[in-house]
């Protein structure tokens, strides 16, 4: 039987076997530990989510577990940026890939306080940056757009980690400050900082997140409530940056072997966006050297070879 052919079994019956194969294996990779929150996290922990334009939803393991989303919020923050500053934007910030760790400072200021795109985390402070800017309450217009996305009133941020992520933030301080030097930061840099320290600490389960991202799989219109989030140009530019991009200096090999637009963080999750068809959601917390998590790296590489999804 072809997996194409009877679509909604197979894609159930390969998300439980790859995720029985994946437990089965010893876990590589380490749980972040830059700050408590996240280093006491169960790196056992294991979840891989599926959903469908057509409004199924497939799971295995701990998919209905709330995690710490960190860096895929830059993914939510760069559409409401968008919906609000249109264009104006790209004047701010590049769509090129970094080559450099995601929290890297030298780059910045060989390009004068332009980050190189808005997913490594100078340009997701400088997205905060037009968040805080445009609306009265940033972290709520924030909040309620996830919310409404993911059609969960539950999803809400951990105040232990955002309580960290504030103690521990040097060095988006750091970056923030280089950008305000620049003149490319309009908002007090405490308050961008705010914004975006909220909103690494949202926390999602893989298919409360699958289901929050179904427009980037639809031309910009969430399959679900019917709503139109972006333009179909948009929902190709944050695509098309998250092929080259989402994965930081892991982006291009991702995109070799896997081929789908996709955002990691280091709180262990990863989507993948399959243009025209859904959203796999995958979690597991032991990360990489890139920051990416390594149980979901292999769940969802092996569910995009099984079931032919790269969009190359
Ligand atoms: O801002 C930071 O550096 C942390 N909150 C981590 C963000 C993140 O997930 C980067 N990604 N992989």
């Amino acid at each position: 039987m072809s997996f194409l052919a009877d679509g909604d079994t197979c894609r159930g019956q390969a998300l439980d076997e790859i995720h029985a194969a994946v437990m089965a294996r010893p876990c590589d990779g380490k749980v972040a530990d830059y700050i408590p929150a996240l280093a006491s996290v169960d790196a056992n922990r294991c979840g891989i989510a599926f959903a469908t334009l057509d409004g199924e939803m497939h799971a295995a393991g701990d998919a209905n577990i709330p995690f710490s989303i960190q860096s895929i919020s830059k993914v939510f923050g760069l559409v409401l940026a968008m919906q609000r500053m249109g264009d104006d934007i790209w004047q701010r910030v590049g769509m090129e890939p970094s080559g450099q760790p995601f929290n890297s400072i030298v780059q910045l200021e060989w390009e004068h306080g332009i980050p190189r795109n808005p997913f490594i985390n100078a340009g997701a402070i400088l997205v905060a940056d037009t968040l805080v800017s445009h609306f009265s309450s940033s972290r709520q217009a924030f909040l309620s757009f996830v919310r409404r996305l993911a059609g969960c009133e539950r999803c809400d941020i951990n105040e232990e980690v955002l309580a960290s992520e504030s103690r521990h933030g040097s060095r988006n301080a750091a970056l923030a400050h280089l950008m305000k030097s620049f003149g490319n930061i309009e908002a007090e840099v405490d308050d961008v900082l705010s914004h975006y320290f909220f909103q690494c600490s949202l926390e999602m389960s893989c298919t409360e997140l699958a289901q929050s991202l179904l427009f980037l799989a639809n031309r910009g219109v969430h399959p679900l409530s019917a709503e139109r989030v972006t333009t179909p140009r948009d929902a190709h530019r944050v695509n098309a940056i998250l092929s080259t991009s989402g994965m930081y200096d892991q982006s291009g090999q991702f995109a070799f072997s896997v081929g789908l637009p996709a955002k990691s963080g280091v709180g262990g999750g990863i989507v993948a966006i399959v243009p025209g068809l859904g959203v796999i959601s995958a979690w597991s917390p032991a990360l990489n050297k890139h920051g990416n998590s390594t149980r979901a790296l292999t769940m969802i590489t092996e569910l995009a070879g099984r079931l032919g999804l790269s969009i190359y």
